[in-house]
């Protein structure tokens, strides 16, 4: 079991490296990590994975509520990469309780927790509760909340005291400009979205396409306050942050 000392170490060392670089080295390690891929610009993580190896694991989580444009893209990367891609989805009772009590749009009225916790975070517990590692496509830039988010971290919001999950972040050092120059220069199938003003892409009812020097993170969950535009996936408890 990864313990908190090698892990940090592990992060020392690749804090300075580039995403294919930290991906051939968690292959090394951990050579079934799945990468979990929202149906945007972190599509550069398949892209760098499937030179790596044969097939990539990868994760989509269908919180049920995506734009079509997203189903559509998620279909055509699958297709692309030849993917085994795993879905995960909520559980239907969970979800049903929630619509029948409150409505399809409760998170516009009492906020996003409760219906990303059943449709997001949920199924990922679920589904990465016998797993040691998962990558994602975090960035620093993308968000105030996420500006120490290291390379290799135990994820304390996944890990019990018996079993700890590593959350790696290869594309942690990299700027949105980076990241759509590698989607521009190696013709990366991209989300149509991108090409109507979203730059960070979730839920349809959630997300918006934003203006000339807005921050992308401005047009998820618009009509909450800045600090917890989080939807739980990435959300940890300040003590945990620090510690990691
Ligand atoms: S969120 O927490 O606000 O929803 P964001 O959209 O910035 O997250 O995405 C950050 C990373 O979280 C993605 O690169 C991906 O690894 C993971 N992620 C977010 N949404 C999903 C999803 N629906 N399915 C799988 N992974 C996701
Ligand atoms: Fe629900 Fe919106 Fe969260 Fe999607 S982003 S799970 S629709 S609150």
């Amino acid at each position: 079991m990864a313990n908190k000392t090698d892990i940090d170490t592990l992060n020392a060392e690749l804090q300075d490296e580039e995403p294919k670089a930290i991906l051939a080295r968690i292959y090394s390690l951990y050579p079934g990590a799945a990468i979990s891929f929202s149906g945007a610009e972190d599509v550069v993580l398949i892209d760098m994975a499937s030179k790596l190896t044969d097939k990539p694991r990868v994760m989509t989580i269908d919180t049920g509520r995506l734009h079509p444009q997203t189903y559509r893209y998620i279909e055509k990367v699958r297709e692309h990469y030849d993917l085994e891609l795993e879905l995960l989805y909520p559980e239907q009772a969970s979800v049903a309780r929630l619509v029948q009590s409150k409505g399809l749009f409760s998170f516009y009225v009492d906020g996003h927790e409760e219906c990303c916790h059943l449709r997001k975070v949920a199924p990922l517990q679920r589904k990465l509760a016998g797993e040691d590692a998962w990558i994602t496509g975090q960035r620093r830039d993308q968000s105030p909340s996420r500006t120490a988010v290291p390379v290799a971290q135990i994820d304390a919001s996944l890990s019990t005291a018996d079993h700890s999950i590593v959350k790696f972040n290869p594309l942690a050092n990299w700027s949105s400009a980076q990241v759509w120059s590698y989607i521009r220069l190696l013709e990366v199938p991209y989300n149509e979205l991108h090409d109507a003003g979203f730059i960070s892409i979730g839920c349809e009812p959630c997300t918006r396409a934003i203006g000339p020097n807005q921050h992308e993170r401005e047009g998820r969950w618009w009509w909450e306050e800045e600090t917890i535009k989080e939807c739980g996936l990435h959300w940890q408890k300040p003590s945990d942050a620090q510690a990691d």
